[in-house]
């Protein structure tokens, strides 16, 4: 089985995660037989843009959900491993297992659960934050009183340019660029392997199912990352 190089031999070390590495934090991956989309098909309408704002509701229990249910387990063995090698992380998951790994400068590509926005005016902060109005379950703006939703991209919706935009210049200036626990099946997130390959570094997939990861990948590390990361981190 391939394995990962020494962390000594790179100065600038990138990973781009996915939902896999925070299965063992009790969240769902996306897709395969035991992805949320297979299980619980009616998840999705909380990721779709041309729901809201019927998907209010949907999207507090789903994206809310997650983001409790990471928050009460708090970050994995491979979070703490990215974080003690301080490796530059991107992330696709919204769950915040990076930060309170010790990760402070990730990127969250695809928003943060733990954050929401105001549909009506341009207030956004912090989903503890917003203000239960009597009467009413649902959070709500705490400037406007509008409702709020998870500040997280849906499909339909384009990403944060000043965090594309640093994932990008990220990717660029790694030497070791890992790809961990990502089917690398959503663009643009997708594309980041790919520009680190052009760009010079070495760039390998972590991830148990095994299989050939596409043309941009040195290699594929076939292993749960919680145990390839710790080790790595040692
Ligand atoms: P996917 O569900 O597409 O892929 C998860 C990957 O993690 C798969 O390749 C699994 O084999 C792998 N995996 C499972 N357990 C693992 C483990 N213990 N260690 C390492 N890998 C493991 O999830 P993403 O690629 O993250 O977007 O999905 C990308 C985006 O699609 C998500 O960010 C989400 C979704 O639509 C938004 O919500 C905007």
């Amino acid at each position: 089985m391939e394995q990962l190089p020494p962390r000594a031999d790179f100065d600038n070390v990138v990973a781009l995660t996915g939902a896999g590495i925070s299965v063992a934090a009790g969240l769902g991956t996306f897709r395969g037989p035991d992805g949320l989309w297979t299980i619980a098909p009616d998840v999705e309408r909380a990721m779709h843009a041309e729901y809201v704002p019927g998907n209010i509701d949907l999207m507090w229990q789903v994206w809310g959900g997650m983001h409790e249910q990471a928050q009460e387990a708090g970050p994995t063995p491979a979070h703490r491993a990215l974080a003690v090698v301080q490796a530059q992380v991107i992330t696709q998951n919204v769950d915040g297992l990076h930060h309170t790994a010790g990760s402070h400068d990730t990127i969250e590509i695809h928003g943060s659960a733990g954050r929401a926005r105001c549909l009506l005016c341009p207030w956004n902060g912090p989903a503890v934050e917003a203000a239960r109005a009597s009467g009413d379950p649902r959070p709500r703006c705490p400037r406007c009183g509008e409702l709020v939703r998870p500040s997280v991209v849906l499909f339909g919706e384009s990403l944060d340019e000043a965090a594309l935009a640093a994932a990008q210049h990220a990717a660029v200036s790694a030497d070791l660029f890992l790809a961990v626990g990502t089917s690398g099946r959503v663009a643009p997130a997708s594309w980041l392997a790919p520009m680190a390959r052009a760009a010079g570094a070495t760039v390998i997939n972590i991830d148990p199912v095994p299989g050939d990861p596409g043309p941009a990948f040195h290699h594929q590390v076939t292993g749960d990352a919680q145990q390839v990361l710790a080790d790595w981190a040692g």
